[in-house]
């Protein structure tokens, strides 16, 4: 079976096609970045009416460059939340009209659970159960993965999640949008001993994170030294750097706890925050203490993409799972509410 997928949650136009016996055929994104970079941040409007103008074209170019012809595509998967409304609405829209045009069914797939299966789209794949770590714009959760459909929720900012939290840490330290990735690289320069940030609610049991401190933290520290600084250059690379070890300390102390917790030695981590390169060497020094394996997918998988949707569509169409005509995105959506394959 062959599944085309179409992703539109957010500021991402992502369109990809799988197949069952060859793997991934091909796939695309277009980032609306440009777009939102002058307001700093994604304005939902811009990003809908930008969806409506890239969707269809983006999908026909990823055909053709591919070779595919329509009749090849054998269902449609879209992503039908947790997101913005107005572009969940469009790629929704249109994936499900071109499944009812060429005679296939259709399938809503949840965004979350297209981040937590994109590590399969890479080899090894890791086998069920495994504990996953979603660390993306919009979300922050640990999860026990059972099987496909079968989550179970261990824990979850309860404020900003942790990309939202590099992005507004960004900000505050005058870097442009997105921030997470150059927040990143400016901590590249920072000396992790000038200052030490805390690990936000690692002091108590439980999985549940917190992020918003940290960044009034920032704030604060920044006024404090800026004043003080000879070269200011120097101390916002420093500061990100805390700021970066101190988000990435607290989120590999929580997964420690969790696939304790779980006694299970497979851990999955996926979403844009998945690419960092300080996470993932953190993630890989715990896991070897622990003797645990992690799975990540290739960092362009980690941020939003129409394969990862295509994946989880080709699980769920193929078990016989469908969308009928009157679909329905949601902005909002709990993974525990999937129903199992
Ligand atoms: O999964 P994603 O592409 O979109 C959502 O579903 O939200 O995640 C985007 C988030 C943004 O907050 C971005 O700043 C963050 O992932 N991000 C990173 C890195 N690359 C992307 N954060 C830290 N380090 C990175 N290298
Ligand atoms: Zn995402």
């Amino acid at each position: 079976m062959r599944v085309l997928g179409i992703e539109t949650s957010c500021d991402e136009t992502g369109v990809g096609v799988f197949d069952g016996d060859r793997g991934l055929l091909a796939h695309a994104v277009y980032s609306q970045v440009e777009i939102h970079a002058e307001y700093g941040g994604v304005v939902p409007e811009l990003a809908s009416r930008d969806h409506v103008r890239k969707t269809l074209p983006l999908i026909r170019q990823v055909l053709r460059e591919a070779g595919l012809p329509k009749e090849s595509i054998d269902g449609v998967a879209f992503t039908a939340g947790p997101g913005l409304i107005g572009a969940l609405l469009v790629g929704a829209a249109v994936g499900r009209a071109l499944a009812w045009a060429w005679g296939v069914p259709a399938i809503g797939i949840h965004h979350m659970e297209g981040h937590l299966l994109a590590p399969m789209l890479e080899a090894p794949a890791p086998a069920f159960p495994f504990v996953a770590l979603l660390v993306s714009g919009g979300h922050t959760q640990l999860l026990e993965a059972a099987a496909i459909g079968r989550y179970r929720l261990l824990g979850e900012s309860l404020d900003d999640a942790a990309g939202e939290a590099f992005d507004k840490t960004a900000k505050i330290l005058g870097l442009p949008y997105p921030g997470g990735p150059a927040l990143a690289r400016l901590a590249e320069h920072g000396d992790p001993q000038r200052y030490r940030f805390p690990r936000p609610m690692t002091d108590r049991p439980g999985l549940d994170f917190s992020f918003s401190g940290l960044k009034t933290f920032t704030l604060n520290t920044l006024q404090r030294e800026t004043a003080r600084t000879h070269d200011p250059a120097r101390t916002r690379a420093d500061i990100a750097r805390a700021f970066e070890e101190a988000a990435v300390d607290t989120l590999v102390i929580k997964c420690r706890r969790a696939l304790r917790q779980c006694a299970n030695r497979r851990l999955v981590v996926a979403g844009g925050v998945g690419a960092n390169r300080r996470l993932r060497a953190r993630l890989d020094a715990m896991a070897a203490q622990e003797d645990t394996e992690v799975f990540y997918p290739r960092p362009e998988f980690c941020t939003d993409n129409g394969a990862m949707i295509a994946y989880a569509g080709w699980q769920r169409l193929r078990a016989g799972q469908a969308e009928p005509l009157a679909f329905t995105p949601r902005s909002r959506w709990s993974m525990e509410e999937l129903p199992p394959v």
